[in-house]
């Protein structure tokens, strides 16, 4: 099993957010999460990643059947998590490739691996970025500095590209996409996606699903998992929204 979530409680400043979500997702398989504004998918998402500011109330996290929860951001990056921000933040003075290329030989590193050379990084990247439709000047940009929605999420997928995680965490990533972006996005999630790889995918547009179609789709509501089903969920969920689902949960 590449990940298994079991009844996690969390709190952010004494507030319950997430309360008890169930998940299991195999390898080779993509997962959705939808859910109205405030349901809870972001802080899903930075506690799968490793964000501290979170208080884990109760609950499991197994990413490869190993328990991650006392590890930090950056060793479970290690380990081959990644997660996409919604909104990245911009880091001045730091352009793309000296960011690419500290975490990809800090994560060679921590797993035994001869790091890259800047030249060998070059080629290496000239190749991803070809893939995912960047133009070169985007790298000796700082890093999310002035980048349009669209851009911040191509060169998300770039990050992806280069890590090369098993375990694919993205966050609202049809917002600020045009079809165009979508296509590319979609393409690098659709290029990322093998047997032995999982995408949890967080979003609350069906568009996205139209190009990357997921194997389950889960929806969360107020910091539960109200309802899951298979990609004709998102249509469903395209058609009637969320409130049939929020009744449904008050009647049981
Ligand atoms: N810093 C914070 N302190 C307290 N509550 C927060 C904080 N940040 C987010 N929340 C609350 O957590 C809930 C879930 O937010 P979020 O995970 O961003 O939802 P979603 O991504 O599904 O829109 C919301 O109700 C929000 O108000
Ligand atoms: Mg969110």
């Amino acid at each position: 099993m590449m990940l298994e979530i079991r009844n996690l409680v969390v709190a952010k400043d004494g507030k319950r957010i997430l309360k008890g979500i169930d998940l299991s997702l195999k390898n080779g398989s993509i997962h959705a999460v939808m859910g109205p504004n405030g349901a809870g998918k972001s802080t899903l998402a930075k506690v799968l990643a490793g964000d501290s500011s979170y208080e884990i109330l109760q609950g499991e996290i197994l990413f490869q059947g190993e328990d991650i929860l006392e590890l930090e951001p950056e060793e479970r990056a290690h380990k081959g998590l990644f997660m996409g921000f919604q909104y990245p933040i911009e880091i001045p003075g730091i352009t793309n490739v000296q960011f690419l290329l500290a975490a990809l030989n800090a994560k060679k590193k921590a797993t035994g691996q001869e790091p890259l050379t800047e030249e060998e990084f070059q080629r290496f990247l000239e190749v991803k970025m070809a893939a995912a439709q960047i133009k070169k000047e985007f790298t000796e940009r700082n890093i999310n500095e002035g980048f349009s929605g669209g851009e911040k999420k191509r060169n998300e997928i770039l990050q992806m590209s280069i890590l090369d995680p098993v375990l694919a965490i993205l966050d609202e990533t049809d917002s600020g996409l045009d079809i165009d972006a979508m296509k590319i996005v979609a393409k690098g999630v659709n290029d990322f996606m093998q047997p032995s790889k999982s995408l949890l995918l967080i979003t609350h547009y069906q568009r996205l699903l139209d190009y990357i179609k997921p194997d389950f789709v889960h929806v969360l509501i107020d910091g539960k998992i109200a309802h899951s089903g298979n990609a004709s969920l998102a249509l469903e969920l395209e058609a009637k929204g969320y409130d049939w689902l929020v009744d449904t949960q008050e009647c049981l």
